[in-house]
């Protein structure tokens, strides 16, 4: 219908770079950018977190920017998170985890022809250890599926001295119930998402609410096993269905938790966490924030109208 079309065209423009370059030059309606993204420095990112920690929210921090060719590039995410994770740490913000970061593996070299994924697990492995050293711990974003096995494979060997390293899995991709069976271990951090990629039938659910069942089906065996799931949604109806199981299976309100993205249902992020439930809230920052708003603008067109409007007013 004419909601996917747009979504689809959302999600191709997403890749256009003359769109990007357009948006980027424009006197963009930067307070709309700022709603989902809080700044470009890591200062910007330090001050966010902050202020969600006074009320009662935790944070996961990410560096925008994904699909790098560039080793130097890579080097300098790397760089960044380290940079992030000592300021985080110097304001008292990680202790216990309080605030912690999301690491995409192509941003720190996963796509590079050569030796990428030795690359990308080397660089993963060195924000492993400044996050350890500052009591604190990374998860890695989960990006296409071409990416997934190489993602969960580098996520393996981090697991091995990193045991604390999560993972995220996409519940619109047909194979996610078997990873989740995997991954519902003991130790085992589970970010589970609908996911946000424009994906093929032959891999992943087409359907919106086939994509829902499949997240029901997957939180099950998360809820149910040994490791600690987190439940990335905005959506009401699925809290509902987490906040049953994790009550049906016993679970303590400190082994699990409520993940949501940074401008998005604040209202409901609070009004969890004032419930007594761990509230984290993804916050992204940097330059890299094109790809990033293309994809909250496909999953709800209502605010692609307020984007357009506000760039028309400037
Ligand atoms: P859905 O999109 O169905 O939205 C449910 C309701 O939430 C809507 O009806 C609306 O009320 C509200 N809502 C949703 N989006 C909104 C928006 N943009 N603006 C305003 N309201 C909105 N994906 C991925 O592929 N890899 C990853 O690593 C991650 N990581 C990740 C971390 C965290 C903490 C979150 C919350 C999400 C991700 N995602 C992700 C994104 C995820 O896959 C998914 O695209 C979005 O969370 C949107 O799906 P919902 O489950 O929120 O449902």
């Amino acid at each position: 219908d004419a909601s996917d079309l747009l979504r689809s065209s959302l999600l191709h423009l997403s890749d256009s770079s003359l769109v990007r370059s357009t948006i980027e030059k424009a006197p963009v309606s930067r307070h709309v950018v700022q709603r989902y993204v809080p700044g470009t420095d890591v200062a910007h990112a330090v001050q966010a977190a902050a202020e969600l920690r006074a009320t009662n929210r935790q944070v996961t921090i990410d560096y925008l920017g994904e699909d790098t060719l560039d080793a130097g590039q890579a080097a300098h995410t790397v760089d960044t998170y380290v940079g992030l994770l000592r300021a985080l740490k110097a304001r008292d913000l990680t202790r216990f985890g309080a605030a912690e970061v999301s690491v995409k593996l192509s941003a720190v070299g996963q796509a590079l022809p050569k030796d990428g994924e030795k690359i990308a697990l080397d660089n993963a492995r060195r924000i492993c250890e400044i996050a350890h050293e500052a009591d604190t711990t990374v998860t890695l974003d989960m990006e296409d599926h071409t990416t997934t096995d190489s993602t969960l494979s580098i996520l393996a060997e981090l697991r091995k001295d990193f045991p604390e390293t999560g993972a995220v899995l996409q519940s619109y991709l047909h194979r996610t119930e078997a990873d989740c069976k995997d991954l519902a271990t003991a130790g085992s951090r589970v970010r589970l998402c609908k996911g946000a990629y424009k994906e093929p039938a032959s891999v992943a659910y087409q359907d919106a609410e086939d994509v829902d069942l499949s997240y029901v089906r997957c939180l099950k065996i998360l809820m149910a096993g040994e490791g600690y799931p987190m439940i990335a949604s905005h959506d009401p109806r699925l809290i509902d269905i987490a906040r049953a199981l994790a009550s049906r299976h016993g679970r303590e309100p400190d082994s699990y938790e409520f993940q949501m993205l940074y401008g998005i249902r604040p209202e409901e992020q609070t009004r969890i966490a004032d419930r007594g439930h761990q509230m984290r809230v993804y916050i992204p920052f940097g330059e890299e924030w094109y790809g990033y708003l293309m994809r909250r603008m496909a999953e709800r067109p209502a605010n692609l109208a307020f984007f357009l409007r506000s760039l028309a007013s400037k």
